[in-house]
């Protein structure tokens, strides 16, 4: 198996797109199924942000400092899905904002997914060697064993406080 960082993250891309698929095709009252997607949205996101953020954000930014600015704009948008996520966690599926607030974070995870696979992410493989992504890759399967799965573990709290913070 390939532990090309690049597509390693694609491949969560594609999961976490097959998941907000999920949620668009359940029925508008379809509370059971639509509140199931929201799990699965929630747990893959709050995996694939922390990897970024923790693993291949930061090595990127040392690697080619002129994507800084990429990279920052990119952790607002992770911070900015961290704070719906939090919030759509403790929503009821047949609350009045839940619909909204699931196309809401959709909206934008779906934007920030295509900044990573159409803008910057080429220019990662367009400089660094293949060495060097699987080198990151291999950080990233690291991290996975002890990644956070929901929002309110303490490793995904301290992320968004980061986010704030740094
Ligand atoms: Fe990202
Ligand atoms: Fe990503």
């Amino acid at each position: 198996m390939s532990t090309d960082a690049i597509v390693l993250l694609k491949v969560d891309h594609k999961e976490i797109k097959a998941a907000f698929k999920q949620f668009q095709d359940a029925g508008d009252r379809a509370f059971s199924a639509k509140g199931k997607a929201r799990e699965k949205i929630i747990e893959l996101l709050t995996v694939h942000t922390y990897l970024e953020n923790e693993v291949m954000y930061p090595e990127v930014r040392g690697l080619l400092p002129d994507l800084t600015d990429e990279i920052l704009e990119s952790y607002e948008e992770h911070h900015v899905a961290d704070l719906l996520a939090v919030e759509l966690a403790v929503l009821a599926p047949d609350a009045e904002r839940f619909t909204a607030k699931t196309t809401v974070l959709i909206e934008n995870v779906s934007h920030h997914i295509e900044e990573e696979e159409e803008d910057w992410f080429p220019k990662v493989r367009e400089r660094l060697g293949r060495r060097q992504l699987a080198e990151i890759g291999e950080r990233l399967l690291e991290a996975r064993e002890k990644a956070p799965h929901s929002p309110a573990q303490p490793s995904a709290l301290k992320k968004s406080i980061d986010a704030v913070l740094r």
